[in-house]
């Protein structure tokens, strides 16, 4: 049974059926119910019991893994640092040897980049990335990519990168997963410099300095808030990043300039980088990022352990 650790780990075919099993559910789901008793539900996943490790915080990610599991009848356990044994000095490799014990695949999330490495050498179940420090969050790059091919079906020609550019593991991932999908795309970063997106293998892009540059033509803007918990050695004041925050602040004014098909999107938890007042714009896809984590999920699971057969 495959894991999936970097989004290099699945085929672009296994994620297009990933994508394409993920609709369906989103049709079973959402379109062919109109009471909230008629949701549909499936058996794909009841004979597992999967394991959900989080060694960092997390809403979203944590809770749409569970509702993709319950809406595929199949069964969770989850780790609490507070109530298990590391309390009483356990290991972190004693912890998942008892989760292997126990479980068919875990999902795991540590801020330790180089984790998996470590975790793959002393387990066989299959595991799941739910965000490896700065590295990768593969879940969310699929969710990401299918909110934006909901939108733009197969065209896209340009997207913009907002905010903390080097710390998000959400936009390594989804660069990786739009490096595979779009060849001729263009990409924008705007972000303070001390942030910049740094894996220099990546050709057709432009680093600009305020969203006037090149708002009127990005099809997705794509934001992300700067993680202070990932800097090593930034030292700058809280007035300084005030004001680097506040060049790259999303308000109704900058969407007024958006294209009228363009679409905003942000993996959530924001911070000031983006106003609520931008929420009810219809090109605030950020809400509907996190109602389609839980099709994709449902999909990324039954990839993992049925072979994409839902
Ligand atoms: C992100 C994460 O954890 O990487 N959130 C998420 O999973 N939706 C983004 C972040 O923490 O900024």
């Amino acid at each position: 049974m495959p894991s999936v650790i970097s989004i290099n780990d699945i085929s672009i075919d296994k994620i297009n059926k990933i994508l394409e099993n993920a609709s369906k559910y989103k049709i079973d789901i959402k379109n062919n119910c109109t009471l909230p008793s008629d949701r549909k539900t499936n058996d794909s996943l009841k004979s597992f019991n999967i394991g959900i490790l989080f060694f960092e915080p997390s809403t979203r990610t944590m809770m749409s893994f569970q509702t993709a599991i319950n809406r595929c009848n199949g069964h969770f356990i989850q780790y609490y640092e507070d109530y298990s044994s590391v309390k009483k000095g356990e290991s972190f490799h004693d912890t998942i040897k008892t989760f292997e014990q126990y479980c068919d695949l875990l999902i795991i999330r540590h801020p330790d980049y180089n984790i998996f490495n470590t975790i793959s050498e002393y387990t066989n179940v299959p595991l799941i990335n739910a965000g490896d420090g700065s590295t990768e969050h593969p879940s969310q790059a699929l969710l990401d990519l299918f909110t934006i091919k909901d939108h733009h079906k197969d065209i896209l020609k340009s997207i913009l990168f907002v905010g903390d550019l080097k710390h998000s593991r959400t936009v390594n991932s989804l660069i990786k997963l739009l490096r595979k999908t779009y060849s001729e795309l263009q990409y924008y970063f705007l972000s303070p410099e001390l942030l910049r997106y740094d894996d220099n293998s990546l050709r057709n892009f432009k680093i600009v300095s305020s969203y006037d540059d090149c708002v009127r033509d990005v099809d997705v803007i794509y934001m992300t808030r700067v993680q202070y918990e990932r800097f090593t050695n930034i030292n700058k004041t809280k007035s300084y990043w005030e004001t680097e925050i506040n060049k790259i602040t999303m308000t109704p004014q900058v969407m007024k300039k958006m294209k009228p098909n363009s679409i905003l999107m942000h993996p959530l938890p924001r911070n000031e980088e983006l106003s609520i007042l931008c929420d009810n714009d219809p090109r605030s896809k950020y809400f509907q990022q996190m109602e389609n984590g839980v099709y994709v999920r449902m999909a990324l699971l039954n990839y993992c352990l049925n072979d994409l057969k839902i």
